[in-house]
């Protein structure tokens, strides 16, 4: 079993070297915690898929420290660079085509011709990278389909016999993942995954209207982006949404002013959103613990679907999706 490690220099500078030796290293960002491997390495990339038992069409995000980085893998239009400027180090990623030249695994890709790159804002992912040199590919670091880890105790509990190191960066202040936004030629900018970046942000910046993908689960949808797929993000129970009275075999993940004292957990008393996106992950791995235990199942409270309350009800609806 994995040790958690401290964030400091030494560790850090292991888990670079780690990295550029094919290790899985798993770090924090200020989105989820990454199960993180070198993106030139086939080798590499392939033993993220076999960890996480992720379905080999579904392609990954490659962290990078700069632009001019990120140019080397990937083609940057005036929308993305635009993007870029703006929303660069944060929780963004953009779907770019590759390069002619692009020097990462096609696996990254999963086979196909574009590429989603991000750099993180979070200080020990940027460290991390730096240490590491090269390019580095990282899913949320959890199974497949399961709830995100936004604690190093969860990453541990899904995957700690299979990493090689895990560093902590306690809890993750965003709490959802990245927002996924496609930038192709000839092709509208596109919101393929909702996240702290909305719509509006984009549409803003950009002057122009930005489609949302709406939870699509069209064939043609789970091609652009198979983290559309509908199940995923799923508790070991079953869960519903929108629930304002839960049944007596429910536990409750309340929002606002409810006062259901047993086996509740409140994203946010005071209503924040940003404060229920932070808490979403951890409260959901919490009952699903203890909904194991006690054959009980989850009901989640209206949660308001603005700003980042897009991304938690798109991550709800499919924790809720059947399996
Ligand atoms: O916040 C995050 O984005 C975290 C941290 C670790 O950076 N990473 C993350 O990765 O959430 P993952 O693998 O769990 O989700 C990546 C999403 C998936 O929905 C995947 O389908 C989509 O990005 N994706 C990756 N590459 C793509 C591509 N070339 N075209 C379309 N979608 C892509
Ligand atoms: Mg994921």
């Amino acid at each position: 079993m994995v040790e958690i490690l401290r964030a400091n220099q030494q560790n850090l500078k292991e888990a670079g070297k780690a990295i550029r030796r094919g290790e899985l290293v798993v770090f924090p960002t200020e989105t989820v915690y990454g199960l993180g491997a070198d993106a030139t390495s086939d080798k590499a990339v392939a033993a993220i898929y076999k960890a996480k038992g992720r379905p080999s069409h579904n392609p990954l995000i490659v962290h990078i420290t700069s632009l001019e980085q990120a140019q080397k893998y990937g083609k940057f239009d005036d929308r993305a660079k635009k993007l870029a400027a703006k929303f660069w180090p944060g929780p963004m990623s953009l779907i770019v085509k590759r390069t002619e030249n692009c020097s990462l695994s096609e696996i990254v890709s999963a086979g196909g011709d574009t590429v989603a790159l991000r750099m993180p804002a979070h200080p020990i992912s940027r460290q991390l990278l730096e240490a590491a040199n090269v390019p580095v590919a990282a899913p949320s670091a959890n199974l497949s389909g399961g709830i995100s880890p936004t604690l190093p105790e969860h990453v541990k509990q899904g995957l700690g016999d299979k990493i090689f190191m895990l560093i902590d960066g306690g809890a993750c202040l965003v709490g959802v993942e990245s927002s996924v936004i496609s930038v192709l030629p000839n092709e509208s900018v596109k919101i393929l995954r909702p996240g702290s970046i909305d719509a509006n942000d984009v549409a803003q910046l950009l002057g122009e209207p930005i489609e949302q993908s709406q939870q699509s689960k069209s064939a043609h949808d789970i091609l652009i982006s198979p983290g559309l797929l509908s199940s995923h993000y799923a508790p070991k129970v079953s869960l519903r949404m929108n629930v304002n009275q839960p049944h007596k075999n429910e536990a409750y993940l309340a929002f606002g002013k409810h006062g259901f004292s047993n086996h509740s957990l409140n994203l946010s008393p005071s209503q924040n959103l940003h404060e229920a996106a932070q808490n979403l992950f951890a409260m959901l791995h919490a009952l699903d613990a203890y909904c194991v235990e006690n054959k009980f199942s989850i009901a989640v409270a209206p949660i308001p679907n603005t700003s980042i309350g897009i991304a938690i009800n798109d991550r709800l609806t499919r924790a809720a999706a059947p399996k």
